[in-house]
């Protein structure tokens, strides 16, 4: 079993690698260092010894709204159950945080809905989400799949 731990600042340079890795093959969106300095308090990461293998980022939006970001494995740890453990991290933190409702964007919607994300029309979801879709060069022509998360949270 893997251990997930919050990540620390001195891991930001093999997150950055790690996420621009998939984001040159198109496979996620890239991030900028000062994007993943100014939010690293979001990022979960795995590491082995002195390498960061692993990383996701739960992003607070509103009141009632998360996002997920950035779940990148490297290449050689995939398949081993690290994806799993960072989604459900980043749930249980959205659960403890009181937050009822995750959604992400992305090109796996398989990996996701294993985790009881549902399809969800992009328009359905508030225009604050698109903060990052603006910086896309996809934009406005977004071939990403929105899905969401509704979670059972305290009252
Ligand atoms: C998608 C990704 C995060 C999955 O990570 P992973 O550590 O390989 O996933 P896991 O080993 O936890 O897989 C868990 C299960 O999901 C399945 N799975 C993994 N990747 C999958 C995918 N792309 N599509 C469908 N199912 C997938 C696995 O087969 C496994 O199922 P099983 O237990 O029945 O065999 C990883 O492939 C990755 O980093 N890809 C590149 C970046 C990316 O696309 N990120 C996601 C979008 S932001």
């Amino acid at each position: 079993m893997n251990k997930i731990e919050k990540a620390g600042i001195s891991d930001v340079p093999q997150m950055h690698e790690l996420i621009n890795h998939f984001a040159d093959k198109g496979e996620m969106l890239a991030r900028p260092l000062s994007e993943i300095y100014e939010n690293i308090r979001d990022y979960f990461v795995v590491r082995q010894g002195e390498r960061v293998v692993a990383c996701a980022a739960l992003h607070i939006m509103w009141v009632d709204l998360a996002e997920i970001k950035s779940v990148a494995v490297a290449e050689e740890n995939q398949r081993q159950g690290i994806g799993d453990q960072l989604i459900e991290a980043c749930l249980r933190e959205a659960k403890e945080l009181g937050i009822p409702t995750v959604f992400c964007f992305t090109y796996q919607p398989t990996f996701f809905k294993r985790h009881k994300f549902v399809d969800i029309d992009k328009m359905e979801l508030p225009r604050k989400v698109w903060s990052d879709c603006f910086r896309c060069p996809k934009f406005p022509n977004c071939d990403e799949v929105a899905l969401i998360c509704h979670l059972e949270v305290r009252a």
